[in-house]
């Protein structure tokens, strides 16, 4: 696969309402103790009543749009990874194309879990490949929050709310980084490690409660294990498959569960701890805005100069995995 993906802007969006870990400890038996040190979490965002993940999502993308030069009438299609949409139907994608007036744009969600980004680069990069004209407008969008179990100490105090977005096009516009390449998978005979219901299997009956399956259910320790196992595996396959050794990247951007499951991969790796970007403390797990929120940071913080080279890696429900090689 040849073409080019280029990254035109980047970009994220968080809610306002921030929840420590102190707030949490008022709802359920935990400690700020507890969490930072099994986890690295100190707050996360989560959304307001009225507010949903397309919300968070539109306005990622009118801050990519903006940074990309291009105005949405280029947009030639508009793509979501999300696992929280507002409905089953319609997509967050084609209610973000109403809310941008974005006309007859080719508009879908897919789900990915937590590595919804990568998941979604690989998309974006095998549309341009096919149609080197396209202008795609990618989102990811969560509102975790809203499928939290607030009586569930070892689910809640992990996720938090957010999104990230990027313009992507094959095209002769300066890029603001370049997608060197990406590997992509899944391991479905772990599908019930990480669950969230909600969906058909259930056959709700109008009046019916929600039971607990509408909620995050996750075997952590399990999920602890395969995350550290399966994002430095892929690190290195994405590594060797281009010739390349971990000296060779300026940045690594994992996905944002754990900080104990980030410094494991970062040593697995090899990798200097300063080559490492987290900004889990203030996020917790915002499943697959993970990695977008952490890059957009990375970037506006300084953290990603021109010319570098960052490996991003994620982990979760599917169960999938991927790592991708950026050069800014
Ligand atoms: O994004 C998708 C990928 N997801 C992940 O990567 C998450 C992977 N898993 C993890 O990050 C960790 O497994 C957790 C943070 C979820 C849990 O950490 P752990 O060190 O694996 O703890 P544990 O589940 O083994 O629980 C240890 C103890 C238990 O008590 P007992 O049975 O030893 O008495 C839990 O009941 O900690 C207890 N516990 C808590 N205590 C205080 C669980 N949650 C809490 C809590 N506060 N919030």
């Amino acid at each position: 696969m040849n073409a080019r993906c280029n990254l035109l802007s980047l970009s994220s969006h968080v809610p306002s309402q921030v929840l420590t870990n102190d707030d949490l400890a008022k709802i359920v038996d935990t400690s700020d103790e507890w969490i930072t040190t099994r986890t690295g979490i100190k707050e996360r965002r989560r959304v307001a009543p009225m507010e949903n993940a397309s919300d968070l999502g539109y306005k990622a993308a009118v801050k990519a749009l903006a940074e990309s030069g291009l105005s949405v009438c280029d947009l030639t299609h508009i793509i979501t990874a999300t696992g929280t949409p507002d409905t089953l139907c319609p997509s967050v994608s084609c209610i973000i194309a109403g809310k941008l007036e974005a006309g007859h744009v080719m508009a879908f969600d897919f789900s990915a879990a937590c590595s919804g980004y990568l998941y979604g680069l690989s998309i974006c990069r095998s549309i341009l490949c096919q149609n080197p004209e396209a202008k795609i407008l990618f989102i990811c969008a969560e509102a975790l929050t809203r499928r939290s179990d607030w009586s569930d100490r070892s689910t809640c105090v992990l996720f938090g709310d957010g999104a990230g977005a990027c313009v992507l096009s094959a095209g002769e516009e300066a890029p603001v980084a370049q997608l060197e390449d990406c590997i992509c998978k899944s391991d479905g005979s772990l599908s019930h490690l990480i669950t969230v219901g909600g969906g058909t299997a259930c056959q709700y009956k109008m009046g019916d409660p929600v039971d607990s399956n509408f909620f995050i259910h996750m075997q952590g320790r399990e999920v602890y294990r395969h995350a550290v196992r399966q994002m430095a595996a892929i690190c290195e396959e994405i590594l060797e498959k281009n010739g390349l050794t971990i000296a060779d990247v300026d940045l690594l951007v994992p996905h944002q569960a754990n900080l104990r499951i980030i410094e494991a991969v970062g040593s697995r790796l090899d990798i200097a701890t300063e080559k490492v970007f987290t900004n889990v403390a203030r996020y917790g797990n915002t499943s697959s805005a993970s990695v977008p929120l952490a890059l957009a940071e990375a970037r506006e913080t300084g953290r990603i100069q021109p010319g570098m080279r960052v490996l991003m890696t994620a982990f979760g429900g599917g169960l999938t995995f991927g790592a991708t090689l950026l050069r800014f």
